[in-house]
């Protein structure tokens, strides 16, 4: 085991065997030793630093229904809200002042903002706080809409491709989303110039050792600047109310092998990470990943952002959030920095 270990941190790359090898054979002391040789590799490009996101999730409408998000359209029980543009504002400012230098604008596929909407929002945000980076997380759009988001001034995009199977991917959307025009959304957003995160839940429904294998090839195949992955946590309005979470271990797992994979790579710890266990964020953080992404949401909206059961943080402020991240970062002897903290060349 010890010597596929050091292939993959050497190479940076694995046949499928030995991914089903490292996946489903590994003891305790050989993922220790995984973590190891993926903390080893994030020292050398990023050092002790911790990159941090504000996360607001501007709306939780969404057109889609995929079977594990607790804000899909035939969930009844949501109470839908959107954040003006004010409040948006009003969090970029509390997060410009905690030390947020990176803003993620997370919500769910809303008709409402429309392209127009958007260039708006993107363009008073850089008015305002030119040194900062500037996220979307908002689905699947046009190659055009996509496009003029980036001339608006958004720098990055995250888009989840979910699985890489195709046949995984049928059971956790219906039949309207499909695979195919995932990955192409990937592609047109990585020739427009963003900076790319696709990723992926560990341990939803259906997932199979070889899907795991296809996300990895998949991760390989694409070159992303980040990579979101965190535990499938079952939503109790959604079809999968009953399916068991994702593991601890196997997320862990995968985060020391995507940070082998690609030295470089922009790696969250999550945090569903941080729901499935008190110190899951800590946690991912040993085993090679690099940012958090705490909640600047305003508190009377957060508990609407259900995604999943139990997630951590819907009471708190951004300043506890940062301040308790701080914290935690501290104590395992990594620093939340104070930058946009882009993806290094
Ligand atoms: N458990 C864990 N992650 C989820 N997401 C959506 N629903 C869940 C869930 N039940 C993830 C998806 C999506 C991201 C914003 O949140 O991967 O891309
Ligand atoms: Fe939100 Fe700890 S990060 S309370």
């Amino acid at each position: 085991m010890k010597n596929i270990i050091n292939r993959l941190a050497e190479d940076h790359v694995l046949s499928r065997d030995e991914f089903r090898e490292l996946l489903t054979n590994i003891t305790d002391e050989e993922q220790e030793y995984l973590a190891e040789k993926a903390r080893e590799v994030r020292h050398q490009v990023y050092g002790y630093d911790v990159y941090t996101r504000g996360l607001i999730e501007f709306t939780n409408y969404c057109k889609n229904d995929c079977y594990y998000c607790g804000i899909r359209r035939s969930n009844q029980n949501a109470s839908r809200y959107r954040l003006t543009e004010e409040d948006i504002l009003e969090c970029c400012k509390v997060g410009y002042e905690l030390g947020f230098r990176t803003f993620v604008l997370q919500g769910g596929e809303d008709g409402y903002f429309t392209d127009e909407r958007l260039e708006d929002m993107i363009r008073s945000i850089k008015r305002d706080y030119s040194d900062c980076a500037i996220t979307l997380s908002v689905g699947e759009r046009s190659y055009d809409s996509y496009k003029r988001l980036f001339d608006a001034g958004a720098d990055r995009y995250l888009l989840r491709h979910e699985t890489a199977n195709e046949e995984h991917y049928g059971k956790l959307h219906p039949k309207e989303l499909s695979l195919h025009n995932r990955k192409q959304c990937l592609i047109h957003l990585k020739n427009i110039g963003y900076q790319v995160g696709c990723g992926f839940m560990v341990g939803s429904p259906g997932q199979t050792v070889d899907n795991l294998i296809d996300d990895l090839e998949y991760i390989k195949e694409l070159e992303p600047h980040m990579v979101g992955i965190g535990p499938f946590i079952p939503h109790k309005d959604t079809p999968f109310a009953d399916q068991t979470q994702g593991t601890l271990e196997m997320t862990l797992r995968l985060l020391s092998i995507i940070r082998l994979m690609n030295p470089r790579v922009l790696l969250p710890a999550t945090t569903a990470l941080g729901t499935i266990h008190p110190l899951g964020r800590e946690k991912g953080i040993l085993a090679g990943a690099n940012v958090v992404m705490p909640n600047l949401s305003p508190t009377d909206v957060r508990k609407k952002y259900m995604l999943y059961d139990n997630k951590i943080c819907t009471g708190d402020e951004a300043a506890e959030c940062r301040m308790c991240l701080a914290w935690r970062m501290e104590n395992k002897g990594y620093h939340l920095v104070v930058e946009r903290g882009d993806y290094k060349i």
